[in-house]
């Protein structure tokens, strides 16, 4: 089985960008542990970052029928985008969402995600870790869904 990780607006300066609230460690860093992690649970993974709300509005359409299932932190459109939200909820797809920092412990404006309800689930606050946790949980869907 396949998944998608989406990473949305400066997620790709993850490891420079304010390293005391979202770590050292770069994105290509964690998508290497993300691909390991995955593949001891038997998925395969493709990474896709963007900084553009349509780019990855086009990609969640083409996830439809491709995989498995999607784990995305869409950055600060999290907090705002009903387009991703809407995006999300038409292609029917299992979503974990997953945020590097504690967003409900930051700026009032971060501790609302618009995507969390049409998401399967929501981990938030364990950094690069924070992944890992969203390919576990992403796991034991997809497991489920088979059974
Ligand atoms: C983030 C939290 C958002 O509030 C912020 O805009 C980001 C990163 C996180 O992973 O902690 O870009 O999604």
């Amino acid at each position: 089985r396949n998944i998608l990780i989406i990473n949305g607006p400066n997620l790709n300066l993850t490891g420079t960008r304010k390293p005391e609230i979202y770590g050292s460690t770069t994105l290509t860093q964690i998508n290497e542990r993300i691909a390991r992690h995955a593949s001891e649970k038997g998925l395969t993974c493709n990474f896709y970052q963007s900084n553009h709300e349509g780019a990855i509005i086009d990609k969640i359409h083409e996830a439809r029928g491709v995989y498995a299932g999607v784990i995305i932190n869409a950055g600060a459109y999290s907090h705002y985008s009903y387009a991703i939200r809407d995006a999300i909820e038409a292609v029917e797809l299992p979503f974990i969402e997953v945020h590097l920092s504690n967003i409900f412990a930051r700026d009032e404006f971060r501790s609302k995600s618009v995507l969390s309800a049409v998401c399967r689930g929501h981990i938030s606050g364990f950094g690069a870790d924070s992944y890992l946790l969203g390919v576990e949980a992403l796991a034991l869907v997809l497991d489920k869904q088979a059974a």
